[in-house]
């Protein structure tokens, strides 16, 4: 296959060249010799407006990005995704998060198949069943109404529907309690079942492969516990799941209409369009989680259509690309300034890493510049405190986002006035710094980058935008870097070494091993280790 990634376009070379005009440039001589640079760096998506014009960026660096994703063939790259194309190449699948969310009931084809008849009924299928759950007509084996669902699941079959519930906790009244557990440790299941009640307590279970160790490790427990308790005829009551495997759903025991099928072509961080989001449609109820997808529909007409200059996720995706390859910026610091948007960063951190941190390309070939950066973060009025010190007067930098909701996501808006103030007072002070200073310790440099998405209310649609749109930034910048954003082949090994390990940690009769640092470790476990009772 024929492949060229950003460092083999006509426009690296320019890149290069603004980049270089920009580097003694501060972002307030910016601001100076550009009237007009807010208004030409900041657009609105849907619900959402995006402000970059404190980046390090320029109209000659802008039309240079631009210039590059004309070259990569972008619009064809994105139109071949959103049509099933065989784009995941590594594991020979389309990639159709879109799909799930799509307006058009145009037959979408996979192999010949079309896919939207199984996507809506699917859809009904899981709705239904939500909604049973949230209303209480769904019974329980003693035939009383769930007040908890606890979703079972890890990386992809939890940090999407576990931000999400939370993010959305001001529009989700009248349903169960929902929680989630996904460390193998058991600490998060045993925390949710102290004081739970077997008899009002639904477990769904969510794992594509329905093979992953904490998953499973997580859903064997939840059933031993139910089973103590009401006896082994109570499970398939109590158990619903959601995967492509259903010999596993079977051997599991998982009733027939308390079951939910996806497909090879979404991958896991992609997937809470799909009944993976079951918990958050319980959370939201149908009407909410419809609203949900139609937001993500609205960014995916938008990045099939805008023009470059006006495409959210055109330009998130190349300034990102931008801040690594040009900026040399190696970590992107997400700052939400709305406590409810507190787990974005980690489901960010899977959507990007897993998605981008790679060195080879499509074809096998070693990439031609850096790829992904490290995406890490916290509430950003709470890292005021922490490490805002290091992102302000540290010698390693940044690119930061920082996401602010206008109006509060609990009712507090005099707080979320504060929280406002803070986060443009945080952005200005990044982005302009001041000199000069009293002393040396008091410089702030500025120059920092610096992106502020706002948006009016934290609510159902938006949030699906808000996802959607990094999904799309994320493929963009796969398609700077020539990678695969859609496989995931680094997660393995360790998968299988675990694998051989878990009986040399259960038993010293057979901690043997030819690994000196192996043995080394194991012989502190087993020296450490309380006897069980
Ligand atoms: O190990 C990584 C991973 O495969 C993710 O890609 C995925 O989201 C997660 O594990 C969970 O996988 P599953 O849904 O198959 O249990």
């Amino acid at each position: 296959m024929s492949l060229i990634s950003g460092t083999d376009t006509q426009a690296w070379g320019e890149l290069q060249r603004a980049a270089e005009a920009l580097r003694a440039v501060s972002t307030g001589e910016l601001f100076a010799r550009d009237p007009w640079r807010f208004a030409q760096h900041s657009l609105e998506a849907g619900l959402l407006f995006y402000d970059y014009s404190r980046q390090r960026v320029d109209a000659r660096a802008l039309q240079a990005l631009f210039a590059m994703a004309d070259e990569l063939g972008l619009r064809a790259r994105i139109a071949a995704m959103f049509a099933g194309g065989i784009i995941n190449v590594t594991e020979q699948r389309a990639v159709l998060h879109t799909a799930l969310r799509r307006r058009s009931r145009t037959p979408l084809l996979v192999e010949g198949k079309d896919v939207m008849p199984q996507v809506l009924a699917e859809r009904e299928h899981m709705l239904a069943f939500a909604e049973a759950v949230r209303s209480g007509k769904l019974r329980s084996s003693t035939g009383e109404a769930f007040n908890l669902v606890i979703n079972i699941g890890i990386g992809g079959s939890d940090l999407g529907p576990a931000m999400a519930v939370e993010a959305l906790r001001a529009h989700s009244h009248g349903g169960p309690r929902v929680g989630f557990a996904s460390n193998v440790d058991g600490c998060q299941l045993a925390d949710l079942l102290a004081g739970a009640d077997p008899r009002r307590t639904l477990f769904i279970i969510c794992s594509k492969t329905f093979s992953t160790l904490e998953t499973l490790s997580n859903a064997r427990a939840a059933r031993s516990w139910l089973v103590a308790a009401l006896g082994e005829a109570a499970v398939p009551a109590h158990f619903a799941a959601v995967s492509v495997n259903a010999g596993a759903m079977d051997a599991f025991g998982v009733h027939p209409d308390y079951r939910f099928a996806m497909w090879d072509w979404v991958g896991g961080r992609y997937s809470i369009w799909s009944s993976i989001g079951v918990s958050l449609a319980v959370a939201l109820g149908r009407a909410g989680f419809l609203e949900f997808l139609e937001g993500a529909a609205d960014i995916d007409e938008h990045f099939q259509r805008a023009p470059w200059a006006a495409n959210l996720p055109v330009i998130m995706g190349l300034l990102g690309a931008w801040n690594i390859n040009f900026q040399h910026l190696p970590t992107l610091a997400v700052l939400p300034y709305d406590q409810r948007l507190s787990r974005f960063p980690a489901y960010l951190q899977q959507l990007e890493m897993e998605s981008n941190g790679k060195s080879v390309r499509l074809d096998g070939s070693p990439v031609t510049t850096e790829t992904c950066a490290v995406v890490w973060g916290e509430p950003g009025n709470n890292a005021q405190h922490s490490f805002f010190q290091l992102l302000h007067q540290g010698t390693l930098r940044a690119a930061l986002d920082l996401l602010v909701s206008i109006n509060s996501s609990c009712g507090q808006q005099a707080h979320q006035n504060l929280a406002i103030a803070n986060c443009l007072a945080q952005a200005e002070a990044f982005a302009f710094g001041q000199s000069p200073a009293p002393t040396p310790h008091r410089a702030y440099p500025g120059g920092r980058a610096v992106s502020v998405l706002m948006f009016a209310h934290l609510d159902p649609r938006t949030l699906g935008q808000l996802i959607a749109t990094y999904e799309h930034s994320v493929f963009v910048q796969s398609v700077v870097w020539g990678n695969n954003a859609f496989d995931q082949w680094g997660v393995e090994l360790g998968k299988k070494l675990c694998e051989g390990i878990v009986p040399l940690v259960e038993s010293p009769l057979a901690a043997r091993t030819d690994s000196a640092s192996l043995a080394g470790g194991l012989a502190v476990v087993h020296r450490w280790r309380v006897a069980a009772e």
